[in-house]
């Protein structure tokens, strides 16, 4: 069974990391709303929500997709670049080992989840603030035994790689040319960000599903015209400290 691995709004969640974006006031109890919202949203997709233990105690913890990222074959579990997000990773290993066998980035690697895009057996690494050169080597290590390649991607002007670009059919991608750079996707077509939203990438999607916040009607309209059974939430509380649709969950899909 598809599952999605997710968790509580920390009550600290304003005092979130952040990198690109001015501190705002979030609305706690509104930003939760979202997240249930967002679970249902994942229900349609066809996954079933596995809430993670609650850590209140850290402000970043709903953003779960940073911690790990799994393959059919195996779960990686992240090293985070910001000192503050480390500890997250615990929770998330104890439940994914139930689904996968486990790797781990140690020191001095760092990778964020949201740095990591895999399409079929190419994947994409960010290199960002947060994930450095030592983490990307490890990656590349761990997945080499089942095939997987990695490349490099350069990231600026905005966090992670996904707040860049999405997977949205095998080889179409919705990208923000501004901040990474479509040449290093050779043989991808791509579908580009309306100017007035450049956070417009982080869409998800899943067999004719696709997944949009609320705050991005052009792209919306696209994923409309290519024939997605669109589904839009508002995540703009959550957006606020810095996050996308995909920061949201891990998705175990089935394994081998
Ligand atoms: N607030 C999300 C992050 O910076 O990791």
């Amino acid at each position: 069974m598809p599952t999605a691995l997710t968790r509580a709004v920390s009550p600290l969640l304003a005092d979130c990391e952040l990198t690109h974006l001015e501190r705002s006031p979030i609305d706690i109890h509104k930003a939760a709303m979202q997240q249930q919202r967002y679970e249902n949203a994942l229900r349609k997709m066809g996954y079933t929500i596995r809430r993670l233990p609650e850590t209140p105690h850290l402000p970043d913890g709903v953003f779960v997709e940073d911690t790990a990222v799994v393959f059919p074959e195996l779960g990686i579990i992240t090293r985070p670049g910001a000192v503050s997000r480390r500890e997250e990773t615990e929770t998330i290993a104890d439940v994914l080992k139930e689904y996968r066998e486990l790797r781990f980035i140690e020191s001095p690697g760092t990778v964020d989840g949201g740095d990591v895009l895999v399409l079929g057996k190419k994947v994409y690494i960010g290199q960002s603030t947060r994930t450095n050169g030592e983490g990307t080597r490890q990656f590349r290590e761990h997945l080499a035994p089942f095939g997987y390649s990695v490349q490099e991607v350069p990231v600026t002007g905005c966090l992670h790689l996904k707040t860049a670009i999405a997977v949205l059919q095998d080889d179409l991608l919705l990208i923000n040319p501004q901040w990474i750079d479509e040449k290093l996707f050779p043989g991808c077509l791509f579908i580009y960000v309306h100017p007035d939203e450049p956070y417009g990438a982080n869409v998800m999607r899943r067999n004719t599903f696709a997944l949009c916040p609320e705050a991005f009607p052009h792209i919306a309209k696209k994923l409309e015209d290519l024939g997605f059974n669109l589904i839009l939430i508002d995540q703009s509380e959550l957006a606020k400290a810095e996050a996308g649709l995909t920061c949201c969950s891990v998705l175990v899909e089935e394994g081998l």
